[in-house]
């Protein structure tokens, strides 16, 4: 049988602006972390990826700049590159999508379904800004509704009332790059037949489906487009950046970005041949049967993957019945990552950069607290304090702390060699176990796409070593039995070998400082489980494997959210407008607070008995660094008062008590004395 292997892309960013930590957690990290794995396993696998060069987004940065596309992307290329770089991104090639090599392919993937007589030519009319002379797509034309007159609409289709319309029945249209009235034109583009692929598409998500077992996420995505059918869709647009339409006498068009950016995988592993010296090696990954193609992407790409590319396939492979291309075995496309509460936004200044992240940070723990909360079947956050408790709780405390005290002991009494074990008491036996267990749970979770389950799983190694090296008590057994600590250390130093190697795939750097502290290498994923350190080998000096991060440094980024070049910009997402019906959902009522009292282990939490009409209710609120309950025994405060009720550290909250943040802290919304409990608050 021939030898399995694997291909993986991550989506190619566009190049015409700063990755930040929400793509590193979408499409990045989880398939760096699978692909080390891979490696580790000994698999034959290449990882794909590069910059997305084209589309009209890159042309408006560039005319707003005054500089050209070409230096818009090699900014932004070299600016992502370096920022993965600095991630630890293990790339087989970084490739982007301007090179000759990728307008050949795409071109060539157009002419074959061209002359197929694939395509569909249509005629419509579109918007032509003629002082910045150039089409413009829907989303930059703005006008008047013609149904609802809602004055922001878009070309085609209206935000406010939903309707479809023709662009032609917008009134005042508005070109946004210029500011002018555009004017209608009629163009032409080729149309790829989607539609024709519908079944095939169902068929194949079906099958792919009940062999691995898709994620739910992305199998609505596709539910999605096929309820409401597959169209004819423009692969062609009127620009003068992309790749050009590849036939004669037309030279004011190019292809379409998605059109050409998925084919983009494909030359990036051109690419990667040509470097390689070995020209067809893209074949082995595209085209054999034993190889399984899996793309990592972000949920706003699904469509493009599941469906798009894959019909795309289908067109070449029932073209080219000799040359046949592999679709994705799967998609494990993951749900958005946000960023203390809200979207990432570089106009509100909400959120970081990568690069501007790992200027100021090193990689490990970002990737550690990414990982240990990816966004895998919903948002999730990126909390400034749950990094700073990640690495200071988690990889100081937990698993540098326990590489470093081990250390100490080999050093002191060992003379730094890996000592010898004597007789193995239950407590050693069931350690060593656990160490041979881990790392297949681990790779098999890997394996399902459940990195976030996989990194607790790894740290739960860590956390075992430091309560066997506890529980057996070496500064005790030191003073009596020597050889029972040099079990001990043994079988500590043979938990972080196997810790270094099960860890690499997440926080890759710090697994090498542990590897030449052990003076050891990484083996096979599937043995690194069994005690392979040799007795006497002799270790290397240990260093600090994480600093602690100190509270000003990580205040001082939370003072820089929402500042615009050290402006405060007011947060639109505060101030969407609700309607009267929303408001009046909400009921707010006056209640006394009767009761209160700190909840066992929270430093946030105090659990109210407050009185409201008749009834008496118990509230949690996160007020306790501000009040010390009984100041709050006799106060009329503002709680909703039909809020569903939820558990909060085991306790159940039956409202919620209003406050507000001031300078001083929080304090809670008070009302006179002589008003009555329950009173409605309007
Ligand atoms: O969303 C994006 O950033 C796109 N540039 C992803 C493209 S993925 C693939 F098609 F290249
Ligand atoms: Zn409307």
């Amino acid at each position: 049988m021939a030898e399995e292997k694997i291909l993986v892309t991550s989506a190619l960013p566009y190049a015409n602006g700063p990755i930040h930590l929400g793509h590193l957690s979408g499409a990045y990290l989880p398939a760096d972390i699978f692909v080390r794995y891979q490696r580790l396993k000994g698999t034959d696998i290449i990882y794909v990826c590069g910059s997305d060069e084209h589309g009209v987004p890159i042309t408006i940065t560039a005319d707003n700049e005054g500089i050209t596309p070409q230096e818009v992307i090699d900014r932004f290329h070299n600016i992502n590159k370096d920022a993965f770089t600095k991630f630890g991104m293990s790339f087989d090639i970084y490739s982007r999508t301007s090179i000759p090599t990728h307008h050949k392919n795409a071109k060539e993937f157009f002419k074959c379904f061209y002359d197929a007589g694939l395509f569909n030519v249509k005629k419509s009319h579109q918007f032509y800004d003629e002082k910045s002379m150039r089409f413009l797509p829907d989303r930059y034309v703005e006008g008047t509704c013609p149904k609802c007159g809602y004055e922001e609409a878009r070309s085609d289709e209206c935000e406010k009332c939903g309707s479809l319309y023709d662009p032609s029945e917008l009134v005042n249209p508005v070109s946004k790059i210029s500011g002018s009235t555009p004017e209608l034109r009629e163009t032409s583009h080729w149309y790829f037949p989607l539609g024709k692929y519908e079944e095939r598409l169902k068929k194949y998500i079906d099958e792919m489906n009940s062999k691995i077992g898709w994620k739910d996420n992305v199998l609505q995505y596709c539910k999605g487009w096929f309820h409401d059918g597959l169209k004819d869709r423009a692969i062609t647009r009127d620009l003068d950046w992309g790749v050009k339409v590849p036939l004669d006498g037309i030279d004011d068009k190019v292809l379409y970005v998605w059109f050409e950016a998925v084919l983009g995988y494909i030359s990036a592993t051109k690419e990667l041949s040509e470097k390689r010296g070995e020209p067809d090696l893209w074949k082995k990954y595209w085209k054999d049967k034993d190889t399984r193609y899996i793309a990592f992407i972000g949920k706003d790409n699904v469509v493009f993957h599941t469906i798009i590319f894959p019909a795309i396939l289908m067109a070449w492979n029932d073209a080219n019945p000799d040359d046949q291309y592999l679709y994705p075995e799967n998609v494990p496309a993951n749900e958005f990552l946000n960023f203390e509460g809200k979207k990432f936004s570089k106009s509100r200044g909400w959120g970081i950069d990568a690069i501007d992240f790992l200027n100021q940070f090193p990689a490990d723990p970002l990737r550690y607290t990414l990982a240990a909360n990816l966004p895998e079947s919903k948002d999730t956050d990126f909390y400034w304090k749950e990094f700073q408790g990640r690495n200071n709780n988690e990889l100081a405390d937990i698993l540098g702390n326990f590489v470093n005290r081990t250390f100490i002991f080999a050093n002191k009494h060992f003379e730094s060699k890996v000592p010898e074990t004597g007789e193995l008491l239950d407590i050693d036996k069931d350690m060593l176990s656990y160490i041979e267990s881990q790392p297949k749970k681990i790779g098999e979770l890997i394996e399902k796409y459940k990195i976030k389950d996989a990194v607790l799983e790894m740290m739960n190694l860590a956390r075992a070593g430091n309560k066997y090296f506890n529980d057996s008590e070496p500064w005790v057994s030191i003073k009596q039995d020597k050889l029972r600590t040099a079990t001990t250390i043994n079988i500590c130093l043979q938990t972080i070998y196997t810790l270094a190697e099960i860890m690499s795939p997440v926080i890759p750097e710090s697994s090498t400082k542990i590897f030449n502290m052990l003076a050891a290498r990484p083996v096979k994923w599937n043995d690194c489980g069994n005690a392979n350190l040799k007795v006497g080998t002799q270790l290397n000096t240990s260093e600090i494997l994480f600093t602690k991060i100190e509270d000003e440094a990580i205040d001082a980024q939370i003072n820089k959210l929402g500042v615009v070049d050290g402006v405060v910009v007011e947060d639109a997402e505060d101030f969407k407008q609700i309607e009267f019906d929303d408001f009046v959902k909400i009921k707010l009522r006056v209640a006394e607070v009767l009761e209160a009292e700190k909840i066992k282990k929270s430093k946030k939490l105090l659990k109210l008995q407050v009185k409201i009409k008749g009834e008496t209710r118990q509230v949690i609120a996160g007020i306790a660094e501000a009040y010390k309950p009984e100041d709050l025994i006799g106060k009329k405060v503002v709680m909703v008062a039909n809020l569903k009720p939820a558990k909060l550290m085991g306790n159940e909250s039956q409202g919620m008590i209003l406050a507000v943040e001031g300078e001083n802290g929080l304090s809670v919304v008070e009302v006179d004395k002589s008003i009555k409990n329950g009173t409605e608050v309007r």
